[in-house]
């Protein structure tokens, strides 16, 4: 069964103040560090990730830099050398430590990062229920929720490498796989495709425009781990045939062979290394086994215009009602995050799509530094859509654009398959 329109949700927050939302979310980010040791906190296990330590900072630094120094005239910098050391990709904002350098920053310590941040809480009480700040303290928000997820993806790549396994927590989230089979059928025509309510959306959803879609069916669940044995079992990651030509070089160059943390029956999780569930939904796949296994299923993945309109049940005869987007296995408070296999369009794994990351029509970034924050990455990646386990529960949206390289494969990814009718 589709969710029916009574069981939506209000998207991010809701009635819930600013500052409510402000506080809860810097308190997230904290209560998901406790578990960590200084060690854990500091180092970076590739160049795609970060420490935990340094997105408990750079979030901070955020709010210093686009909120504090701004606009709250009393306020002096924390400490002179932290916009260097925390400053991610802003070229309008000066120079910076280069990116897979920052394991290398063991001071500040977390301790010291821990009372800057309480520093900033303080500084930012003033300016989070005053509308003239509320845009700002809105991407703030949705800025720092973007990180927690990258946290938990980050330190899960960061304790894999540690050959004994380290548990972040003992106790793991129990998978009751529930997905139901099926199709959701589209008959096409044109979508309106973008943000088109009041509420915050990031600058990349929109503009709001038509595209053109033909008939399609989308799958109602995600691809399991079980089907991902028969692909390996029936030699998936040796035929040639099913794999995009860069996907095939970058098959044999990295020597892969299974999806990321599987070994064996097992996978590695947040509580060390599990048992993998057949039923549950397959993660930490990249774009291309995405795209190869699609192939080998005899389907396709869908374009973002496609899943955004199933999403919205729009023009869907089988369905009058919208996905709600807040429902489904996302992240509520400081807990292991483990895909499970719901009904639902959003949580577990975000979805990849065949969809290039690119401007919609008329896309303009934002003036100023901040228009950095989404425009400048639209050359390379895919655009991947729903929500996952890690993923802040409210965060995402129909309109949500997550993006990632093809051969990333260290966030809670996943795939639902397309066919054409
Ligand atoms: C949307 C997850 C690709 O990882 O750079 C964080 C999120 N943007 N700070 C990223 C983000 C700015 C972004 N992704
Ligand atoms: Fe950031």
């Amino acid at each position: 069964m589709l969710p029916t329109a009574s069981t939506r949700q209000p998207a991010t927050g809701g009635s819930v103040s600013l500052a409510a939302q402000f506080m809860a979310t810097r308190q997230l980010l904290e209560t998901l560090l406790e578990p960590l040791s200084e060690a854990d906190a500091t180092i970076q296990s590739m160049d795609d990730a970060s420490p935990a330590k340094w997105h408990a900072a750079h979030t901070t630094w955020f709010w210093e830099t686009f909120l504090l120094r701004d606009r709250a005239p009393e306020y002096r910098l924390f400490n002179e050398d932290f916009p260097f050391l925390f400053n991610s990709y802003y070229e309008a904002e000066g120079d910076r430590l280069l990116r897979r350098n920052r394991g290398l920053v063991t001071r500040p310590t977390l301790a010291d990062v821990l009372e800057w941040r309480a520093h900033v809480n303080e500084a930012m009480l003033p300016l989070l229920d005053d509308p003239a700040h509320a845009d700002l303290v809105t991407l703030g928000i949705a800025h720092e929720q973007q990180h927690i997820e990258l946290l938990l993806t980050d330190i899960k790549h960061a304790l894999s490498k540690n050959p004994i396994g380290p548990a972040m927590w003992n106790t793991p989230q129990v998978a009751k796989p529930q997905q139901e089979d099926g199709w959701i059928s589209h008959p096409g025509g044109i979508a309106r495709i973008g943000h088109q309510s009041d509420g915050f959306a990031f600058d990349n959803e929109g503009p709001v425009h038509r595209a053109l879609l033909e008939p399609f069916a989308l799958s109602r669940r995600l691809v399991t781990n079980g089907e991902w044995d028969a692909f390996i079992a029936d030699g998936g990651y040796e035929d040639h045939r099913l794999w995009l030509s860069d996907a095939w070089a970058w098959l044999d160059r990295c020597n892969i062979r299974k999806p990321l943390y599987w070994h064996d029956g097992e996978q590695f999780t947040h509580c060390g290394w599990q048992e993998r569930d057949p039923d549950a939904p397959v993660t930490h796949i990249s774009y291309y086994e995405a795209d190869a296994f699609a192939s080998w299923a005899g389907a396709r993945l869908p374009t973002e215009f496609e899943w955004e309109a199933i999403a919205r049940g729009q023009d869907t005869p089988d369905s009058d009602a919208a996905f709600n987007a807040s429902a489904g296995n996302q992240l509520d408070h400081a807990a292991p995050p483990q895909p499970v296999g719901t009904s639902e369009l959003f949580g577990d794994c975000w979805q990849f799509t065949r969809s290039a990351y690119l401007p919609y029509p008329r896309f303009a970034p934002a003036e100023g530094a901040v228009g950095e924050y989404n425009g400048k990455f639209m050359a390379g990646q895919w655009v991947l859509k729903g929500a996952s386990c890690a993923t802040v529960r409210g965060h995402s949206r129909a309109s949500y654009r997550n993006f990632f390289y093809p051969q990333q494969r260290w966030q809670f990814t996943g795939l639902r398959l397309a066919k054409d009718l």
